[in-house]
């Protein structure tokens, strides 16, 4: 049976900037990047991370976005076949494939993230937070992650409403809620930074992030600044691909990178200037871990004036960021099973997401039931996490980005970049050397 794409080409630039916006900017910028610069000791992972977006994560956007537009299919059957037209194997075909399975990976514990959005929505809604102390606030979330059961409602909750818009297709309304709602979330996390000021913790907070100690640079420190600017910019799993393939000719791709990766970054500070005062000047640890949000910014709900509905709006965001991006995820599952299977969209929607929330309990049983469960050292939520973001992802994109500077006819490739003589120079070297052979020195010095 032959089928065809379910969704047309993007409306505009703009819908599709608001598409690959919504995929990037989600919890890895409010709820993960802070974690990881406490669990990096500040501001050298910062750094080393602006680096790794700039030389390494821009470039590799652009090349996803450019092999997708070409080979306008799903990631596996566009790398193979665009392969062959080159002249090249078709095992390049393999980037696509891990890169599906990357985003089946990842969406696994997104989604039980995605949960604690919610339930904190819910907490926030009915005035939960009010008046909380560091103290009440923390044993709030430890009780919480001792409750399977909660958690368990909570990603199944999430997981439904991924697979419930995803299978409706990609709907205008929701490219429309994110003209609004991005927006906003990023207006109200400036107000956050504004209570920080208050705090008495903010000088401490920019000290940490942008004043770096570099006895912390470690290793792995690298490792993990370089994973994350893949996570944070939706990369290394075929879904700026898929989203490539949706794309208009006259789009100008280096352009709406920039636009792209300067919002998400612009996000991603903004949430670390709302939440590091907050941890200083309540004595918090920084190196908390994957709570870090949900233990410090309830302290500022529960004491600022207009807290409820501040913080219900926040985490209403924060939701809404969190399925913008869990959606982009199940995509590529999605076509992968559609276009393979007999199934129909719906179908193939409800099987992708019924794998994926199963892959998901695992996850969230790690933080009680099974918390010494360990896998090379690693509990079953960090072993999903960081085998995703510090390996599949990186080698994932430097596939993508060697395939699109070495691979791809020099000429097209020029003209679609728009770039002039000494412009398309700078480009191959950046997508010739600097990228990949960045990634390849982080890999290699830690092995
Ligand atoms: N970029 C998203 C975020 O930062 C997460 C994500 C990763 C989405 C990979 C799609 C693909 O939250």
């Amino acid at each position: 049976m032959q089928k065809t794409h379910t969704h047309g080409q993007w409306t505009s630039r703009m819908g599709f900037v608001l598409a690959a916006t919504g995929s990037a900017v989600g919890l890895g910028n409010i709820w993960k990047f802070p974690y990881m610069i406490g669990q990096s000791g500040g501001a050298a992972f910062v750094l080393v991370y602006l680096l790794c977006i700039a030389l390494i994560g821009l470039p590799i956007l652009v090349a996803e976005w450019m092999i997708g537009r070409r080979g306008q299919k799903n990631p596996i059957s566009t790398m193979g076949e665009l392969a062959k037209k080159n002249g090249r194997s078709g095992a390049w075909a393999l980037i696509g494939f891990t890169g599906v399975l990357g985003a089946f990976l990842i969406l696994s514990f997104y989604s039980v993230i995605g949960g604690w959005a919610l339930s904190y929505t819910g907490d926030a809604i009915t005035g939960g937070f009010t008046g909380m102390d560091k103290d009440a606030v923390g044993n709030a979330f430890t009780g919480f992650l001792a409750n399977a059961g909660s958690l368990l409602t909570w990603h199944t909750v999430f997981m439904a409403l991924t697979v419930g818009v995803v299978a409706m297709g990609v709907a205008g309304g929701l490219e429309r809620a994110s003209k609004l709602l991005m927006p906003s979330l990023g207006v109200l996390l400036f107000i956050l930074v504004g209570y920080g000021m208050t705090t008495g913790g903010f000088g401490q907070a920019m000290a940490y992030l942008f004043n770096p100690d570099w006895s912390k640079l470690t290793g792995d420190v690298v490792l993990a600044a370089l994973g994350h600017a893949f996570f944070t910019l939706s990369l290394g799993m075929g879904i700026m691909m898929a989203y490539g393939s949706y794309l208009g000719e006259d789009v100008d791709l280096l352009r709406t990178a920039r636009t792209v990766v300067i919002m998400d970054t612009v996000i991603a500070i903004a949430a670390g200037l709302a939440i590091f005062p907050i941890v200083f000047a309540n004595g918090l640890d920084p190196a908390a871990g994957p709570g870090l949000i949900f233990v410090t910014l309830p302290i500022a709900f529960g004491n600022i004036t207009g807290g409820v509905i501040l913080g219900t709006l926040f985490f209403v965001l924060l939701t809404f960021a969190a399925l913008t991006s869990a959606i982009s995820l199940l995509e590529p599952v999605v076509e992968l099973v559609e276009e393979r299977t007999p199934l129909s969209r719906a179908g193939a929607t409800f099987v992708a997401g019924i794998a994926t929330w199963a892959l998901g309990i695992a996850a969230l049983l790690s933080f009680n039931h099974w918390s010494d469960v360990t896998i090379i050292g690693l509990n079953i939520f960090d072993l999903l996490d960081q085998l995703t973001s510090k390996f599949m992802l990186p080698l994932t994109g430097l596939g993508a980005i060697l395939f699109a500077a070495w691979c791809l006819d020099r000429d097209s490739v020029r003209k679609e970049l728009g770039l002039g003589e000494l412009g398309f120079s700078v480009w191959n070297v950046v997508a010739r050397f600097v990228a990949p052979v960045g990634v390849l020195i982080v890999f290699v010095s830690n092995l």
